[in-house]
């Protein structure tokens, strides 16, 4: 019996220092503390044990079962010291790069029309996009029956009066608030957003921007327009871009005038993009209407004036490359963060 203990008890020495998992851990007590394990075992095995021997074999058992205890108690402490002790965040490990944001395509070609007019002597402006219909259709020489002021094309906003509230159609009402507030010599740019009830499509949203120019002092002509607008669009396109002013018609200005490029796809030749006819259209400008004029408080027979418009997401599709307008706001990085 006493050589069945000293080898069981060579037999826990040998592996109870081998214990470095949990689950080795709790194997080792299934074999050897339960009572049905081994130590139990010869513990049972006591009354085969002569009465004089019994002393001394259950002082050796004893020490075996409590030495066996301790060790495994300790070790378990040891494995629960460890956890609690390992650290949950690892300051070794290399951080988490987060991401640059990259300025909006369709604001940075707003920033660079306003850098170049800004070059020229041109001073910025902004007005309400909350518009009355006064400052938005009146004011610019609109009839009372303009199809423009039709529901289907304007988003007009439930007020009382005779002055409906709308969400401004275009930047051209604050030419009228600028001409109410300067004298003469003016030059202004005004950007800013603008809303029309559109279908939306990869060509239309209802929802975008506009930059309007507006330049009036004495003996302002025609060529002055076309002098400033060329050279503009040089700075944008490129100076070997070619263009074309075509005629057009807006109510607040006279004569009016489209402005086109030739298409940056076909060089001219005729593709779908400039259906088929080797320009694209880039810009509404004219000379400013004496009815707009007289509504900004601005005397016709003394000064005369030129102004433009132009749609910002338009100019940075043909910039980018972007061929589908909902791409701008879609807010999709892996698009936007390219340019
Ligand atoms: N307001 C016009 C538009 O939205 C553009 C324009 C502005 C045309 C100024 C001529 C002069 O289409």
């Amino acid at each position: 019996m006493l050589q069945d203990i000293k080898s069981l008890q060579e037999e826990i020495g040998s592996i109870i220092d081998k214990l470095d998992s949990q689950e080795k851990l709790d194997a080792f007590r299934l074999e050897y503390l339960v009572k049905k394990g081994k130590i139990q075992a010869l513990f049972d095995r006591m009354k085969e044990v002569p009465k004089e021997d019994k002393p001394l074999v259950g002082k050796e058992l004893n020490v075996l079962r409590k030495g066996t205890e301790a060790k495994y108690k300790e070790i378990e402490e040891s494995f629960t010291k460890t956890k609690k002790s390992s650290p949950t965040l690892d300051l070794t490990l290399p951080g988490r790069r987060s991401t640059k944001g990259t300025v909006h395509p369709v604001l940075q070609t707003m920033n660079e029309m306003v850098k170049i007019f800004q070059d020229l002597g041109f001073a910025v402006a902004e007005g309400p996009e909350i518009e009355t219909e006064f400052y938005n259709f009146d004011a610019l020489n609109f009839p009372p029956n303009h199809p423009a002021r039709d529901l289907q094309d304007t988003f007009f906003i439930d007020s009382d009066g005779d002055d409906r509230l709308l969400l401004r159609t275009h930047t051209s009402p604050v030419q009228i608030r600028v001409m109410q507030n300067l004298e003469p010599p003016i030059r202004c740019i005004m950007p800013g957003r603008v809303y029309r009830n559109e279908s939306i499509n990869a060509r239309s949203l209802a929802e975008f921007h506009q930059i309007e120019g507006l330049y009036i002092d004495k003996n302002v002509s025609l060529a002055d327009l076309k002098s400033t607008l060329i050279t503009f669009a040089r700075k944008i396109y490129g100076e070997d871009s070619k263009f074309r002013f075509r005629p057009h018609f807006f109510p607040f200005t006279e004569p009016s005038a489209e402005l086109d490029i030739s298409c940056f796809l076909c060089k001219g030749e005729g593709c779908r993009v400039c259906k088929y006819t080797g320009w694209l259209e880039i810009l509404g400008c004219g000379m400013v209407h004496p009815n707009v004029l007289r509504a900004g408080g601005i005397d016709p027979e003394v000064y005369s004036g030129y102004a433009f418009g132009c749609g910002i997401e338009r100019i940075t599709m043909l910039r980018t490359g972007i061929n589908d307008i909902r791409f701008f706001y879609d807010n999709d990085v892996r698009v936007l963060g390219q340019f």
